[in-house]
């Protein structure tokens, strides 16, 4: 195996996965590395997922709280569900096991905004960390640690846990070294000085993280993938709803909005987004900035082509392809990217000062433009709120996409009232289908359910919204967001109740 850990009292610390876990003891808050399935420890966390099934076997209670940048993948969330070793969980997950237990009541989950949680951390609301366990690149001889495909809330999770387990993963590429800007100026308030960045590929910070390594008590050399998955190719849907923005951005360009190098982009994960970004490549859009979360393959695309001169992210969330492209050109990459901490890539101040165009995924949004990220039906969650709210709140443009329908068209994803609320009316800005785009700003509730009736519903659905929307106008007490409350309730459970919407 190549050598990666240049520190020789950190070298001194190597041990198998096995013996790593059993420094973790039940009920232990234990803060771990990965953000959206990249830079997650591949080894301890699967070692620990038998370690707690064996003391289950006892009659043992063994459960932890978990804690890290985002979505992980199957070795770490699905492995520790499965055998009911989490019992709270944060900040975002994405895995069919863990997101059951969590449906099923089995496990706490605390749903919110990526970007405030190191604060979260900092402020003491979370409690006391007892373990980090991070995955890195390297280890420098100074002790220093090069970042993994992400850094999320790493700087965090080395600052204030009390011990420290280090994965190694040397089949990262090395050619990640020099990639990452970590920040070390902030602070709690009232303290807080402003974060010295004004464009996206800004460097304010080192490329390495610090951890002091009297905490460290295990490093295990782990050899393993990313699990990632791949991309379908965009379908129809997806690149309707992407010529709507393009079509969109084009006319704000005409209208002075925005320049052709637009604003910085902050794009969603899953197809859509991937489809938007082509979308823009395929519409000459050039010179273009990326200040978002994670890097996509779509991204990688157009940093090759020249779409993209700078993005700034938090990680590298490639598909195997994308993994094979990005090795190939490394160099190219490294001198375009830059990954930053989850606190920086998120945070209000910089979403604000630059101006992102904000684009995310949702499940529905209702006529007056209040958006549901998060759960199916109001009680069920899927993944979490993750970034899209650091950014809808805080960007220049804020867009929220969709198809019109979901469940092969037994549910309309515009709806009278959502049935759980993440965005509210008056963060969201524009909502895009593949029915059309409506635009938001500047209208009065009553002006933005009509267009969000006729430009954005399917038209299997626009009759019965009309119809919802002309009886709100004449039967609800209040008449500056009318509404038949019970009514638009009732919408989604006659879902629940008869597997469709329609009546
Ligand atoms: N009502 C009920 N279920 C719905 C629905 C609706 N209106 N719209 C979608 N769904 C269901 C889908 O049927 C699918 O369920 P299935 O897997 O059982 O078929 C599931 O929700 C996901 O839908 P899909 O179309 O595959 O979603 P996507 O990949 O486009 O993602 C979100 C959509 C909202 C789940 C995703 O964007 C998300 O998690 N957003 C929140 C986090 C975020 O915005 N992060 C951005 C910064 S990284």
């Amino acid at each position: 195996m190549e050598k990666r850990i240049h520190h020789p009292y950190l070298a001194s610390k190597v041990m198998p996965a096995e013996q790593a876990a059993t420094l973790i003891r039940p009920g232990m808050t234990v803060a771990m590395s990965g953000f959206t399935g990249a830079g997650y420890p591949k080894a301890v966390p699967l070692a620990l997922a038998g370690q707690i099934e064996a003391a289950h076997a006892l009659g043992e209670k063994f459960a932890l709280r978990i804690l890290t940048g985002a979505s992980t993948a199957p070795e770490l969330d699905g492995a520790l569900a499965k055998v009911g070793g989490i019992e709270f969980r944060l900040p975002y997950q994405s895995d069919p096991e863990l997101r059951a237990r969590i449906n099923r009541g089995e496990i706490e989950y605390m749903d919110i905004h990526l970007g405030q949680v190191a604060q979260y951390t900092w402020f003491g609301f979370l409690g006391k960390l007892d373990v980090a366990i991070i995955e890195v690149a390297g280890i420098l001889p100074d002790g220093r640690l090069i970042p993994s495909t992400s850094i999320g809330n790493n700087k965090t999770w080395l600052d204030l846990a009390d011990k420290v387990i280090i994965e190694v993963n040397s089949a990262q590429p090395a050619g990640l070294d020099g990639m990452h800007d970590v920040y070390y100026g902030t602070a709690l308030p009232p303290d807080r000085k402003p974060i010295p960045l004004v464009r996206p590929g800004d460097r304010i910070g080192e490329p390495y993280l610090r951890v002091d390594p009297a905490k460290v008590i295990a490093v295990v050399e782990t050899h393993g993938p990313d699990r990632l998955s791949r991309f379908s190719p965009p379908d129809e849907t997806s690149i309707r709803i992407a010529n709507h923005l393009v079509e969109f951005f084009r006319r704000e360009i005409a209208m002075g909005r925005l320049t052709q190098q637009l604003l910085p982009l902050q794009s969603g994960v899953g197809n859509i987004a991937n489809a938007v970004l082509r979308g823009l490549r395929d519409g000459g859009f050039e010179g273009l900035t990326a200040f978002t979360e994670v890097i996509q393959d779509g991204m990688l695309d157009l940093i090759r082509t020249g779409t993209i001169l700078t993005a700034s992210a938090t990680a590298l969330s490639l598909s195997p392809e994308g993994v094979e492209e990005f090795g190939r050109n490394i160099e190219l990459y490294r001198s375009r990217i830059v990954l930053r901490p989850q606190e920086i890539s998120n945070h209000a101040e910089l979403v604000r000062r630059l101006g992102c165009i904000a684009i995310n995924g949702m499940v529905e949004a209702d006529i007056y433009g209040n958006v549901n990220s998060t759960h199916v039906a109001g009680t069920s969650i899927i993944n979490g709120i993750g970034g899209s709210g650091d950014f809808a709140r805080n960007g220049f443009l804020s867009c929220f996409v969709t198809p019109s329908t979901a469940k092969n068209g037994a549910i309309s994803c515009l709806v009278p009232m959502v049935s759980h609320v993440d965005h509210t009316e008056h963060d969201v800005a524009v909502v895009v289908t593949e029915q059309g785009l409506a635009d938001l700003r500047g209208l009065s509730p009553k002006q933005r359910a009509r267009v969000v009736i006729d430009n954005c519903a399917h038209p299997d659905y626009r009759p019965l919204l009309d119809d919802y929307f002309e009886r709100a106008l004449r039967d609800s007490p209040g008449k500056h967001t009318p509404h038949l409350l019970g009514e638009a309730l009732s919408w989604h459970e006659r879902f629940i109740e008869t597997g469709r919407m329609k009546p």
